[in-house]
């Protein structure tokens, strides 16, 4: 299992499935979750009224129509209120249930944006060391992603993610 960190816009990448950073409603909004959707196209949009919402800490997947990426994995992560709330459980959690349905899916290459870090708030370096340390943990899950990128988006997110990935990923 290869852990990447790129600074691009995460709907131009090539791989099997790209997380989205959504909210519960899954209607679309601003930040990565309205790049996804301007990019896939108003059939995603369609689609995701049938789903009918997602709640926090989980994902639901949907084709990825116009994007060069092959599925979308949507996913709600928390709100920051100041850590008491549950919000690390609950970002930790979406790092779980995508890597879950990635591998029910036998999906070789995903991508994830840095969820909660943008609208809702989250402290990034805190964060980054949930996103990676809960990828880290599907090192050995069978049929895991063989190429897990964490699509940054500008300089400083994605000097934090490549500083926690050398700290973690050598641990
Ligand atoms: N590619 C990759 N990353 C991106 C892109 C893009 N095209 N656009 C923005 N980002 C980054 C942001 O810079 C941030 O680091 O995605 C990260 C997550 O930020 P948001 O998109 O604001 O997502 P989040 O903080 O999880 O808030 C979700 O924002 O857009 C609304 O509908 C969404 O209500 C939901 C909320």
């Amino acid at each position: 299992m290869r852990l990447e960190v790129v600074d691009s816009d995460i709907t131009r990448l090539h791989v099997d499935a790209v997380v989205n950073a959504a909210n519960e409603t899954l209607l679309g909004g601003g930040g990565v979750d309205g790049a996804i959707h301007a990019a896939a196209g108003p059939e995603l949009l369609d689609v995701c009224r049938l789903i009918g919402g997602c709640p926090t800490g989980e994902v639901r997947l949907t084709d990825g129509f116009r994007l060069p990426a092959r599925h979308i994995m949507h996913t709600v992560g928390p709100v920051w209120q100041g850590g008491e709330a549950g919000e690390p459980e609950l970002l930790g959690q979406c790092y779980r249930r995508c890597m879950e349905l990635a591998v029910s899916r036998r999906f070789r290459s995903i991508a994830f944006p840095a969820i909660s870090t943008g609208v809702y708030g989250y402290p990034l370096r805190k964060a980054a060391q949930i996103a990676v340390g809960t990828v880290l943990e599907f090192r050995k899950v069978k049929h895991a992603p063989t190429r897990i990128t964490f699509c940054c988006f500008g300089r400083e997110v994605t000097d934090v993610y490549s500083l926690t990935l050398a700290e973690m990923g050598s641990a």
